[in-house]
């Protein structure tokens, strides 16, 4: 049996450093070209929103100029906006994505508007990114739960998600903000939104928060889910989420696809590698539990 590739999408240069302490921009860089040279063929390399809102990622633009690009490997940004978006393309990203949410709660929060509005202003983005043959990516945050709004039903994640794929993103990812699911409701949250975008195009975007997201990624995994996202050493949270720890380490998601016989063409060693240079910039040890137990060896 040949084994099932699996497409690992890396936020730790976006989410997980938009939410640690400032490191240097020459710290950024070393982390995405670390993950590069691991064998990672996504990167979400920063983020092009108000330096005011998230001070850790106004020096994107420095970051894109320096990484050095390995082709075949998509560096993609964060853009909530026009402005964003003319940012992220005058900085050479080969994709963007746009942030929309589950729950009004957290669209206030994180946005300063309306999930409604948020749906409006992101249409001249993705007319914009159409224009320039750049695609996009959509986000729903808040999937399994709102720190504002507490319980989310299904239904109100697949109407959101729903949007964004009609608006023309490619890929949705649906977010684990806080990083509060359980695996039978995350199936759940993934069936409701798989009956109305297809499956290939959805992506799973989980916060180990309460230790779950493994459990309810390899609970989605047989419902043929094939995009996951992750960030290596598991770093970050949310600023508009507090007390929301990082994603999952993508270490750990790695470790466990290969021992279910999926790929991801990543070298684990030199992604725990990545990890250690970057926790050590942070002054941190690494909260990816295959990387503790690796180093241990
Ligand atoms: P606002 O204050 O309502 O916007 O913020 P505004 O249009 O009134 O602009 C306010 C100021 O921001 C102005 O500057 C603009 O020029 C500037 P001023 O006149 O005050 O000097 N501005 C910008 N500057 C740089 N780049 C831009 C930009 N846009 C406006 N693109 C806004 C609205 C969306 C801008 C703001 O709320 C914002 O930047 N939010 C970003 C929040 C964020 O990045 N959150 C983290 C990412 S989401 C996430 O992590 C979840 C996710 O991982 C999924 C999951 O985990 O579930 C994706
Ligand atoms: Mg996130």
């Amino acid at each position: 049996m040949t084994a099932t590739p699996i497409k690992l999408v890396e936020v730790g240069p976006r989410d997980g450093l938009q939410n640690e302490q400032a490191v240097t921009t020459a710290d950024k860089i070393q982390l995405v070209n670390d993950l590069t040279a691991a064998g990672v063929s996504y990167i979400e390399t920063g983020s092009f929103v108000s330096p005011k809102w998230v001070p850790q990622m106004a020096d994107s633009a420095d970051v894109f100029a320096g990484i050095q690009r390995k082709s075949g490997v998509t560096y993609a940004a964060l853009t909530p906006n026009l402005k964003g978006f003319e940012a992220a393309l005058a900085a050479s990203a080969d994709e963007v994505a746009i942030f929309g949410a589950a729950s009004e709660g957290f669209s206030q929060k994180n946005i300063n508007c309306s999930i409604a509005e948020s749906l409006e202003r992101f249409a001249p983005v993705v007319e914009a990114a159409r224009a320039a043959d750049i695609r996009v990516r959509g986000y729903v945050s808040c999937v399994l739960g709102c720190p504002y709004d507490g319980e989310i039903a299904p239904e109100q994640v697949a109407w959101v998600a729903e949007k964004l794929h009609q608006m023309g993103c490619y890929e949705v990812s649906l977010g684990d903000t806080i990083g509060v699911g359980t695996p039978v409701k995350a199936q759940q949250m993934l069936a409701a939104v798989a009956a109305k975008v297809p499956m290939e195009q959805l992506a799973l975007h989980f916060h180990n928060t309460y230790g779950q997201a493994l459990a309810n990624i390899a609970s989605c995994l047989p419902m043929g889910v094939r995009t996951i996202d992750s960030a290596v050493a598991g770093l970050g949270g949310c600023p508009y989420a507090r007390g929301a720890s990082g994603n999952v380490a993508s270490e750990d998601v790695v470790y466990m696809l290969q021992g279910m016989d999926y790929t991801t063409g990543i070298d684990l060693a030199a992604l725990i590698r990545a990890g250690q240079r970057i926790c050590s910039a942070l002054g941190q040890q690494p909260r990816s539990n295959v990387a503790i137990a690796e180093l241990a060896k």
